[in-house]
């Protein structure tokens, strides 16, 4: 086990350079599963669920080669439906997309129960499920994980989704690409990952349209081919960067990001009183902050809202804002499990619901000893440890690694003072520039 130690009160000056987005990465790497031709995927970030999903599809007879640390050629002729290696598949989320491709390509689905972060209110499926019902498979639970069959084929259907579930637009366009008729998912998801997808399969040459609308129509095709697609920037290590610099103070120069996926970020950071230039043309955004931060209130959308995923690197600033913010979750229940790993360095909450969260800025925060709680609990961690007097650790890193692209090494370039170490006090440094995780041969 490793954990991070921070000195923190360092200013971050510099430039950094945002990885691809794990969230696009993540179903594109499975829908690459639906053709039997190579497709090549650039800009894929070196994240931990990313290797993690190269486990899977690797198991299940797809082949992957890193033709670079951020470029995966993927060939899915060999790809068996059904045989999903337990252990990986309950290590991410993501991997129920696998019910979507095996539906769509075999009318038959087994997987294990999927795993991620882990939130107090739970992660139902049911959304998912109902959709492939409505497509013609029969769902079912069984001890380990979800079983289902379409005994007559899957066909198009119209399927109206109570939640506009990322999960639940994703799994179900990976369902309906290859499946006969016309789909339309209503009250979709219109995040930036579900277009990005779409983008992909058609250039695989599915038939998608509308998607980042609410109401995406999906012409089954009967066979789709290889292409070379880039995966677009992450959005959320984009904000988790921003937000670190409003908070050190400093001046960080962000390149290849989408201004027009950050909006919702950018527009919070400019009323804490933080300066942020974007620039569309040139796909940068410069942060300047003195570190002075107003508060703010804040509640979770679906995009192109306040995303959830930012909203806890929001409550490490909040925590030294002057006055009191107030944070409302709206999209995930129990959310805030970070907050009692954050109060330890001396962020103060004046009141607590189960979805809400009110925040009194304090003068400063104080050093202290941390552990993850879920991927972006632990990035607020890392924030809070950057602007906090002292030295800090934070353990359970490797929740961390699963969504950011070695976070020390890019945190260190700005001129923090970061190290990874194995946790095992008598173990060696491991340094602050670790090297890439490795790529599976
Ligand atoms: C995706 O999770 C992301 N994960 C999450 O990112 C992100 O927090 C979330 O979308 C919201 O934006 C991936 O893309 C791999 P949802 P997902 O289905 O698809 C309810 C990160 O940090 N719901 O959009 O699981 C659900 O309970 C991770 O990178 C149902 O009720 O999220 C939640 O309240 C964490 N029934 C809401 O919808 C269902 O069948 C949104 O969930 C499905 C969802």
């Amino acid at each position: 086990m490793e954990k991070l130690i921070i000195t923190g009160g360092k200013r971050l000056n510099g430039t950094v350079a945002i990885s691809g987005m794990k969230n696009a990465a993540l179903p594109i790497l499975f829908a690459s599963a639906l053709t039997r031709d190579t497709c090549i995927l650039q800009n894929v970030p070196a994240v931990k669920d990313i290797e993690t999903t190269v486990a899977i599809l690797s198991e299940m007879g797809v082949t992957v080669k890193y033709l670079d640390p951020t470029t995966l050629e993927i060939n899915g002729k060999n790809f068996k439906p059904c045989t999903s290696p337990d252990k990986f598949v309950r290590k991410i989320r993501a991997s129920s997309y696998l019910m979507g491709v095996e539906l769509g390509l075999a009318g038959r689905t087994r997987i294990a129960f999927p795993g991620g972060c882990d939130f107090d209110g739970g992660r139902p499926l049911d959304l998912h499920m109902k959709g492939f019902e409505a497509m013609g498979a029969e769902m079912r639970t069984y001890s380990d994980g979800y079983m289902g069959e379409a005994p007559d084929g899957m066909t198009g259907a119209r399927i109206y989704l109570n939640k506009a579930s990322v999960g639940a637009t994703v799994n179900l366009m990976l369902a309906a690409v290859l499946t006969p008729g016309t789909t339309v998912i209503s009250n979709a998801a219109k995040e930036p990952h579900i277009v990005s997808l779409a983008r992909f399969l058609n250039t695989c040459g599915a038939n998608i349209c509308n998607a980042g609308t609410s109401d995406i129509h999906i012409e089954g095709v009967s066979a789709l081919h290889g292409c070379t697609y880039r995966i677009p920037p992450d959005m959320i290590e984009a904000g988790t960067y921003m937000a670190a610099v409003a908070g050190t103070g400093g001046k960080v120069v962000l390149t290849n990001v989408y201004p027009e996926h950050l909006q919702a970020t950018i527009d919070k950071l400019r009323e804490m009183g933080v300066t942020v230039m974007a620039n569309n043309a040139l796909e940068t955004v410069t942060v300047i902050s003195d570190g002075k931060l107003s508060a703010i209130e804040l509640e979770t959308q679906f995009y192109p809202g306040f995303p959830t995923d930012m909203q806890p690197q929001f409550a490490s600033l909040m925590a030294v804002a002057k006055g009191t913010s107030v944070i409302r979750e709206v999209i995930i229940n129990g959310r805030f499990a970070y907050l009692e790993q954050l109060k330890r360095t001396g962020v103060k909450t004046i009141g607590e619901t189960k979805d809400t969260a009110y925040i009194e800025g304090v003068e400063h925060l104080t050093a202290a000893n941390m552990t993850a709680t879920d991927l972006r609990g632990g990035a607020a961690m890392v924030m809070a440890a950057l602007m906090a007097e002292g030295t800090s650790e934070i353990r359970n890193v490797h929740l961390i690694d699963r969504g950011y692209d070695v976070i020390e090494r890019k945190f260190s370039a700005l001129g923090a003072d970061i190290r990874r170490c194995d946790d095992d006090p008598d173990a060696q440094t491991l340094s602050s520039t670790k090297a890439p995780l490795q790529s599976p041969t």
